[in-house]
């Protein structure tokens, strides 16, 4: 089995590190469209067009599956993709459902790109759950250049998030939801700047995009041959310098550290 990632950046390689622990029989492409990201700052159309590129791409390639490791890309293009595409596609959403799942009526931050928070699906996903009197929107920007950067412990990076969060009666909620691949970086940094919040969950839905594609794949049986090879592409270019792939090792041990 060949699987595909796609995410603007290294926020879907949160997803892969999570998908490679279970998946062993199989063979990962990972494409960082690193031309282009940022995606939350673009417009709609942008993204549109970034992910049907990648998407092409990495169809071309011969995956058996493509997994969306983004957000905000899900939001706008996975319902063009489905239509598109004949291989089963597997994308994300902010971890909503579960939160108020959890804790019926309690408070649910959820933080996610600026794009993926004033899309569409978001709103039908509250309004399904009947949750917008429960729910605050917080978008986070700048995280995604902080970790692109690989600022995850810098001063500038903690001073901004505790910025953002100082916006809120903390103690006023149950969860708060990381909505972008990229924020999971920064979960450590989370934990500490929510440390004093009793009780209060830190979630994603990297596990249940996970849990999706270990069933995609059961269901498509056949030949599950594969090592866990992964190849890195940058908009279409395989990336072999290794300096390079020495920074996406680097990123997967930083993934490793944090259990
Ligand atoms: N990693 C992305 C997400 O999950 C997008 C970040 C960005 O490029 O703005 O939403």
């Amino acid at each position: 089995m060949l699987i595909g990632f796609f995410d603007s950046g290294i926020g879907g390689v949160t997803v892969l590190h999570e998908a490679a622990k279970t998946i062993k029989n199989a063979d990962f492409l990972y494409y960082g469209d690193t031309e282009n990201v940022p995606y939350g700052t673009k417009t709609k159309e942008q993204v549109k067009s970034y992910v049907r590129r990648a998407a092409d791409f990495l169809v071309g390639k011969g995956v058996d599956v493509l997994v969306i490791a983004c957000n905000t890309a899900t939001s706008v293009a996975i319902e063009d993709l489905r239509n598109t595409y004949r291989l089963p596609i597997i994308g994300m959403e902010p971890a909503v459902k579960p939160a108020v799942e959890n804790h019926k009526d309690k408070r649910v931050l959820v933080t996610a790109t600026q794009l993926a928070l004033r899309e569409e699906k978001l709103k039908k996903l509250i309004a399904r759950l009947d949750a917008a009197d429960i729910v605050n929107l917080l978008p986070l920007q700048e995280l995604v250049r902080f970790a692109e950067a690989e600022a995850f412990d810098s001063p500038e990076a903690a001073r901004y998030l505790e910025t953002e969060l100082s916006r809120f009666d903390l103690s006023m909620f149950k969860t708060v939801v990381l909505g972008c691949t990229h924020f999971i970086y920064f979960r450590p940094l989370f934990k500490k700047l929510l440390g004093a919040v009793p009780d209060i969950d830190i979630i994603d839905g990297n596990r249940g995009t996970v849990n999706m594609l270990v069933k995609t794949l059961d269901q498509l049986g056949g030949d599950h041959q594969g090592a866990g090879h992964v190849t890195y592409y940058h908009s279409g270019v395989e990336v072999t310098d290794p300096q390079t792939l020495a920074r996406y090792k680097r990123l997967l041990e930083r993934l490793d550290n944090m259990g």
